[in-house]
């Protein structure tokens, strides 16, 4: 399954290569990935788009979590269409996405669609493919990945330049995300990740629990793991949740929104990398940096 998604990956990339790269803004992608689910990936992915928004940046939110979509019920949308739509032929990217909060874009996914979940190499490529179309249109990807260690969070994980994988202070979470980025590691060459400690008690244990990450990631695989930050375990953002409002517009002053200001002053500070790794890295940055 993912060498026949890499030989369609690999197939697209070829047919595209002739597009030659120009002075475009590059546009950086960010996939938000967790390995274990529940820990707090699509409110990051949210409220770090919304905090990205708000200091200027154009921003754009892919839910990528095509087996159980959940951005939409996040934000409150009444979403009509989704990928599958164009996965279908049925709709441009353009028309199926939505505006939320704070002039966020956002790709919904297809809830419940089994298909979805499982998308064959060419749609895979298909989708990112798509994304062609809005060349120069936007600052800022974020992909809200799925659970697990899927084909499709692969193939996200290794199209961003940056991939934060957001972990809690609990084992199953920290075996799961170590679990992922040894796979993305050994078996995909990625060597950079971000670490963003969600739902610390401190920010002092957030840091501690990167640490400890860290120490193994550096010790047993070929790796470096950067530190992102951390954001509070906040009861705000379990009401925003019930409120079907990101806590960064819900209540701007809370804890967690602070930290995601935070974060999002931070991705303005993040060099863009030079050296790519892989071609599908190569290949979607060429999509969104070339006018075609
Ligand atoms: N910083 C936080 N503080 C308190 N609760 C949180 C925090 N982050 C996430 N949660 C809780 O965890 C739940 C799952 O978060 P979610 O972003 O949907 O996780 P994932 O996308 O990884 O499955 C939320 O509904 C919320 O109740
Ligand atoms: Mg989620």
């Amino acid at each position: 399954m993912l060498n026949d998604q890499a030989a369609g990956l690999r197939a697209m990339h070829s047919s595209q290569s002739s597009a030659s790269a120009n002075d475009a803004q590059p546009v950086r992608v960010i996939a938000v990935a967790s390995g274990k689910g529940g820990v707090g990936k699509t409110n990051v992915s949210v409220n770090l788009g919304v905090s990205l928004s708000k200091i200027g940046h154009r921003v754009l939110l892919m839910d990528a979590d095509m087996g159980l979509a959940n951005v939409d019920i996040m934000l409150g949308l009444q979403t009509k269409y989704n990928l599958s739509h164009v996965l279908d032929g049925d709709k441009t990217l353009q028309e199926v996405i939505v505006e939320g909060p704070a002039g966020l874009k956002i790709i919904p996914a297809a809830s419940g669609v089994r298909r979805m979940a499982q998308l064959t190499a060419m749609e895979n490529a298909g989708i990112i493919n798509a994304f062609s179309e809005l060349n120069g249109e936007l600052d800022i990807l974020i992909v809200d990945t799925a659970a697990g260690i899927a084909d499709s969070v692969v193939s996200f994980c290794r199209a961003a330049q940056e991939v934060v994988v957001v972990v809690t202070d609990e084992p199953a979470s920290i075996t799961d995300a170590y679990a992922l980025i040894k796979v993305l590691s050994r078996d995909y060459q990625l060597t950079r990740f971000r670490l963003l400690a969600n739902q610390s008690r401190t920010p002092e244990q957030g840091k501690i629990l990167y640490e400890k990450l860290a120490r193994v990631c550096e010790q047993f695989l070929d790796v470096s793991l950067d530190y992102f930050g951390s954001v509070p375990f906040d009861h705000d953002l379990r009401d925003a949740v019930q409120k079907q409002v990101p806590v960064t517009v819900y209540r701007p002053n809370s804890e967690s929104a602070k930290a995601f200001k935070n974060l999002a002053q931070k991705v303005d500070r993040w060099p863009i990398p030079k050296g790519m790794t892989g071609y599908l890295q190569f290949f979607v940055e060429n999509l969104f940096q070339t006018g075609h």
